[in-house]
């Protein structure tokens, strides 16, 4: 029975009635599947994690946005973080990082000056960002990584983040957090570039892109590269423009990417 309600929910029915029962039932697993969320890229990212974590053994973790300022896209996350800590037994810490003052000031072309004036995006509210159930890390990147660093814990360690400081400097600082010890990681951490695709002046050799490919030249063991599973994880709709900005930190180095395999071998059957 189940068998057969599944091949007709998953091959015979279109997909405008797939979202019309989505939305009336609002399961949060289904709704990614069709990205129905408000941000789907938030919701794929933090929902992946989510499932890693728990497969993996962990009881909680963290999930980040670089980039706050009025706080629209950390109420959203720490609303899909409710959703899911009731469909999967995980706790989801989220922290996110601000200047608190809005955009700093640069004149360096790979911060594409021309797109960005210093105290652009502040902080309104900041009582009200943190009574969406987060911790806000204020101050420029250039020293709260650092702190922060010291910071990171085994016990919840990151699994997501969202990047959104738009500039290259502050994504460079931004990445230094990710070059701690192995266990403070997922083995692999979902991300989201927000300013990586779907505009003309992006480009590899300025803003987010730039900082991505320098993390991976400088770091042997830990690489970000476009997450190549994203759109197999989304069959039943076409292809979507947020599908580029998400990418996939490989920590290489992670206890949990070393051959931990007993038992049977696999066997391919035809
Ligand atoms: C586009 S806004 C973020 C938008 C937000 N994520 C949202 O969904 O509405 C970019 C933010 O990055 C922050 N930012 C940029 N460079 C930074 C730096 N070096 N340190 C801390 N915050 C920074 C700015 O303060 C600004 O609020």
């Amino acid at each position: 029975m189940k068998k057969l309600l599944s091949l007709i929910y998953y091959k015979l029915t279109p997909l405008f009635l797939k979202k019309i029962l989505c939305i009336v039932t609002s399961n949060f697993r289904h709704k990614e599947l069709l990205a129905l969320h408000d941000r789907p890229w938030y919701a794929y990212g933090l929902l992946k994690s989510a499932e890693l974590a728990k497969k993996k053994g962990y009881s909680r973790f963290t999930a980040i946005e670089f980039g706050v300022a009025s706080g629209r896209g950390i109420r959203i996350l720490s609303n899909y973080k409710k959703e899911i800590e009731k469909i999967i037994d995980i706790k989801i810490d989220i922290v996110g990082f601000d200047t608190g003052q809005g955009m700093p000031k640069t004149n360096d072309y790979r911060d594409l000056p021309d797109k960005y004036i210093e105290g652009d995006f502040p902080m309104i509210d900041k009582k009200k960002i943190e009574s969406y159930d987060c911790k806000l890390e204020l101050g420029d990147l250039k020293k709260t990584i650092p702190f922060y660093k010291k910071k990171l814990t085994t016990k919840s360690p990151i699994g997501f983040f969202a990047m959104d400081v738009d500039i290259y400097t502050s994504t460079k600082h931004a990445l230094n957090l990710f070059k701690a010890n192995s266990n403070c990681y997922l083995p692999y951490v979902f991300c989201y570039f927000d300013d990586s695709g779907g505009r003309h002046h992006f480009t590899r050799f300025t803003g987010e892109l730039l900082a991505i490919e320098e993390f991976n030249n400088s770091n042997k063991l830990r690489k970000i590269d476009i997450d190549r599973g994203v759109w197999n994880e989304h069959k039943l709709i076409p292809n979507q423009i947020w599908y580029d900005r998400c990418f996939i930190l490989h920590v290489f180095d992670h206890k949990l990417r070393k051959n931990s395999r007993i038992g049977k071998k696999k066997i391919i059957n035809f």
